[in-house]
């Protein structure tokens, strides 16, 4: 039989698992991974978190046991949310020196003086109506007075030692204000790494749970954005891009693959994705009822995140991804 010669056979790269590796046009290591932790108060705590199988909230002495075992697996990263002792309107806790965060802060950099420690920055964690800044009389998120509370902030996690802040708030002008307090005080080799485009999205919810911060009434349209919009993300990014973000952040992950690939060429700097809370639970959900193989769709999510143009990813998997890929 002759065969047919074909100039075109893509199928000779895939012939071995050598050959694969080989040209694989994209790789995760677990030092693009950076893992997001729940930090609470008390002693010997660890609570599972219900809707985020495998994920727990920490108290800082039993969060420095769970870090050792991500550094040991190769992450070199975690983004610490805080759930404080007590709440109230205007988020006071967050200017607490002695809170949950700044003192996990402290006691993971003295242990581990080389772990990147990076602090989640909003106030929606410490304020009791759950919403992401504090409230105008008539109920509104207030842009001005939320963006000097978080400047303030910013300083004092930096102040207790953490590497990176990370505003998550979405409210405008924020990450000028918190580069020139930052610099105030002193703090000039504080990284900022901004949630730049930030989606309201339904893919949070196990994640309000988890640091128990769903909004009391209505929900967060008003500052986070409209997923039905492409071009605003990419004025959102030149806006945290000129304000001094030294990393801009993409999230939910998997559902704006467009809008990395869109920045990756643009952005002259590092661009993180958050594979978010709910992005992690319905592929947990799905594989504990044997519906998928967890380390497959966890490993193709990452990968596709990386192929879209994310450097870094947040992500619930990174301590299983980081074992996974040294086996
Ligand atoms: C708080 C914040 C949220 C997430 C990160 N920071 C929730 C929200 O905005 O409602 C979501 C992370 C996740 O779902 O894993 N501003």
């Amino acid at each position: 039989m002759t065969r047919v010669t074909m100039a075109e056979r893509p199928r000779r790269l895939r012939q071995s698992a050598r050959v694969r590796q080989m040209v694989a046009e994209t790789r995760l290591s677990p030092t693009d991974l950076i893992y997001p932790l729940f930090v609470r108060p008390g002693q010997g705590e660890a609570r599972p978190i219900h809707s985020m199988p495998g994920q727990h909230q920490w108290s800082v002495d039993r969060l420095l046991g769970e870090v050792g075992r991500a550094i040991g697996a190769g992450v070199g990263a975690v983004m610490l949310f805080g759930i404080p002792a007590t709440k109230d309107a205007q988020g006071s806790a967050i200017h607490d020196p002695h809170g949950v965060v700044p003192s996990a802060v402290r006691h993971l950099k003295d242990a581990y003086p080389d772990l990147v420690v990076m602090v989640d920055l909003c106030l929606c964690d410490y304020t009791d109506h759950g919403h992401c800044g504090i409230l105008t009389p008539d109920g509104r998120v207030d842009n001005d007075a939320t963006v000097d509370r978080l400047a303030t902030a910013a300083t004092l996690f930096a102040e207790a030692g953490a590497d990176v802040v990370a505003p998550s708030d979405m409210m405008d002008g924020r990450v000028a204000a918190i580069r020139s307090a930052l610099d105030g005080a002193g703090h000039m080799d504080t990284l900022v790494l901004s949630y730049a485009v930030k989606y309201a999205s339904g893919f949070y919810a196990p994640f309000r749970e988890a640091a128990e911060n769903r909004p009391q009434f209505g929900d967060r349209r008003g500052y986070q954005m409209d997923v039905a919009n492409a071009r605003e993300a990419l004025r959102e990014a030149r806006l945290d891009l000129a304000e001094g973000a030294d990393l801009l952040m993409v999230k939910p992950a998997l559902s704006s693959l467009d809008i990395l690939a869109r920045l990756a060429p643009i952005v002259d700097r590092p661009l993180a994705a958050y594979q978010v809370s709910g992005e992690y639970s319905q592929i947990m959900a799905a594989a504990e009822r044997g519906w998928l193989d967890e380390r497959t769709a966890a490993l193709e999510t990452l990968l596709a995140i990386r192929r879209a143009g994310a450097s870094v990813i947040l992500t619930y998997f990174a301590v299983k991804v980081a074992q996974w890929l040294s086996e």
